[in-house]
């Protein structure tokens, strides 16, 4: 029945040209106290009868936040939450669920832009997060993920055992990636923003490294996380040339990063230009004698 409802009235609503006229200029509706209609049926909505154009589900959102945009979350909706997450999760968390699934306003309030009381909240906590604002960007995840076993989540397996590729894996690196493999929107834009190791540490806290007898990141000579010198950087593009591994370094800064030596990548990925079978070493280290690739022995 309550299906049913939602039905007549996005029917209904797509007979108002300011919804489609909005969603196909690409404007922001959010925050504005000009645009209710691009979500509202009416002037008038109330908690109980929010008029909505749509379903309180991913429809309302997916128009305009297609799943492969650049606008688009980097994380997965439309997906159920099993019994013990939902335990886990709030009470404003679980209310917010659609048939047992978590959907864009499960982590997304709208409320919160809708509303003149709670207009100064774009301040503080601009993309309306549920129980937000949140401290680390890491802080949400855990009203529903299980802390311990998500820092056991490997995110180098990158593939579900039908072969397909587990994109939600991609994203908690990326922001963004298509259905093929291929990083899409700022070609390589990582969800850490600037601080490119804190997509290793919070898994790996490496300091100083481990396993090594040299320090990675401190005071002494043997800093490796540096924009490398002239002299190392010839040597790293004679590996690069000679044997045809990658040695990336931090895109933003030029510096050497965790992702330089170890590769976080599974070996089967398509379109990303993968170290040869025969180089690679354990430890995800891009070549053997991995020293070598930038220092003259
Ligand atoms: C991007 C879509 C969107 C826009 C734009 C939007 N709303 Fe909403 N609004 C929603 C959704 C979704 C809900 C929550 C429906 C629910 O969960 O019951 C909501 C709920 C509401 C409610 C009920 C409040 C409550 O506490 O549940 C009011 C009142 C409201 N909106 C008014 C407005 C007004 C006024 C504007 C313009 C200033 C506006 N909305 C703009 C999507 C939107
Ligand atoms: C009419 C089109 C439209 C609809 C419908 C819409 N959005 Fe947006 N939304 C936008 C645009 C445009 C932006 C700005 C994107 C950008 O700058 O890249 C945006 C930005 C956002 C942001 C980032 C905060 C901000 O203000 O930049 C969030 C979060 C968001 N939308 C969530 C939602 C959710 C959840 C829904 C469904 C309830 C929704 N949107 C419905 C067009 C829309
Ligand atoms: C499980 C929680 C969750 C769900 C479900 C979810 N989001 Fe998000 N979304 C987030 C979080 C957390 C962020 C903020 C990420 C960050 O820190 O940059 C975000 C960010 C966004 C942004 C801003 C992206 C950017 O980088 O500018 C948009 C737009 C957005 N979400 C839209 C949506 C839409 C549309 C849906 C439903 C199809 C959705 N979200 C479902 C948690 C969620
Ligand atoms: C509202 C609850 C909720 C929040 C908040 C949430 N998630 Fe999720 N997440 C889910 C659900 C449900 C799934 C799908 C079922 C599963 O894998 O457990 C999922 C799946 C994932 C997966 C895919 C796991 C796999 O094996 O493919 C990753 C990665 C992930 N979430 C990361 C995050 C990150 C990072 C955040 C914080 C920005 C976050 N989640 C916040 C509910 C949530
Ligand atoms: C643990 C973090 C992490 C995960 C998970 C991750 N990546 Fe990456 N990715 C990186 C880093 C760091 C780089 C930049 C260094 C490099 O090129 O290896 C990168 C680079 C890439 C590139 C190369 C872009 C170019 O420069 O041409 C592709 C393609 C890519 N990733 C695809 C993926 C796909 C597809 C997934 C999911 C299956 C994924 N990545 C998962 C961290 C990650
Ligand atoms: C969500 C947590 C998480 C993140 C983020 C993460 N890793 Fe890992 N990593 C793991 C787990 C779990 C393993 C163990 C996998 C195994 O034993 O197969 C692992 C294994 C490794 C290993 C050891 C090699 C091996 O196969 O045992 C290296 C090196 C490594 N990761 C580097 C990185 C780098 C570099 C990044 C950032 C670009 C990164 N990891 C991001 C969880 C993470
Ligand atoms: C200059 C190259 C280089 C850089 C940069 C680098 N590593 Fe390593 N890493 C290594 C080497 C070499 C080993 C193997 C050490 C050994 O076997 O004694 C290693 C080992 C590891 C291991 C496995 C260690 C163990 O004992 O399980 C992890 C995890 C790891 N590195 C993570 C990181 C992270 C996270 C960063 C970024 C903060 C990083 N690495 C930066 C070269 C590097
Ligand atoms: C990705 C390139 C890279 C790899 C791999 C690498 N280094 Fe370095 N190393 C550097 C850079 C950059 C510096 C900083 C000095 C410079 O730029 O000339 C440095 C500095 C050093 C120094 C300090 C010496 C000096 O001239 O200041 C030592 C010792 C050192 N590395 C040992 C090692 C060892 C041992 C390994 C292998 C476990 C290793 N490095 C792997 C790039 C690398």
């Amino acid at each position: 029945m309550l299906n049913y409802i939602w039905q007549v009235l996005a029917l209904t609503a797509m007979a108002f040209p300011s919804w489609t006229a909005m969603a196909e200029d690409g404007q922001n509706p959010h925050w504005r106290t000009d645009a209710c209609d691009t979500c509202h049926i009416e002037k008038s909505p109330t908690a109980g009868n929010p008029l909505l154009n749509a379903a309180p589900d991913d429809a309302l959102c997916l128009d305009c936040h297609a799943a492969t945009s650049e606008s688009a979350c980097r994380h997965l909706s439309t997906i159920p939450a099993d019994p013990d997450m939902q335990r886990r999760m709030p009470g404003s968390f679980q209310a917010s669920l659609r048939d047992d699934q978590v959907v864009c306003e499960t982590c997304h309030e709208l409320p919160a832009q809708c509303l003149d009381e709670r207009r100064n909240e774009r301040f503080t906590n601009p993309m309306f997060l549920r129980e937000g604002p949140f401290h680390q960007r890491s802080d949400p995840c855990y009203l529903c993920h299980d802390k311990n076993a998500y820092t056991k989540l490997n995110p180098h397996d990158q593939f579900a055992d039908s072969g397909d590729l587990r994109e939600a894996i991609c994203l908690l690196c990326h922001t963004s990636v298509d259905a093929t493999g291929k990083i899409t929107g700022n070609n390589l834009s990582f969800s850490t923003g600037d601080d490119l190791s804190a997509m290793c540490t919070g898994c790996h806290p490496v300091e100083p490294h481990p396993g090594a007898t040299f320090s990675f990141s401190g005071t002494d000579s043997s800093n490796h996380l540096v924009i490398p010198s002239p002299e190392v950087r010839r040597r790293m593009d004679e590996t690069a040339a000679s044997t045809g591994i990658r040695l990336p370094v931090d895109p933003l800064s030029g510096k050497i990063f965790c992702a330089t030596c170890h590769d976080p990548h599974d070996d089967n990925l398509p379109d990303y230009p993968v170290t040869p079978a025969d180089t690679r070493d354990t430890n995800r280290l891009r070549q053997k004698n991995i020293c070598l690739a930038c220092h003259d022995k």
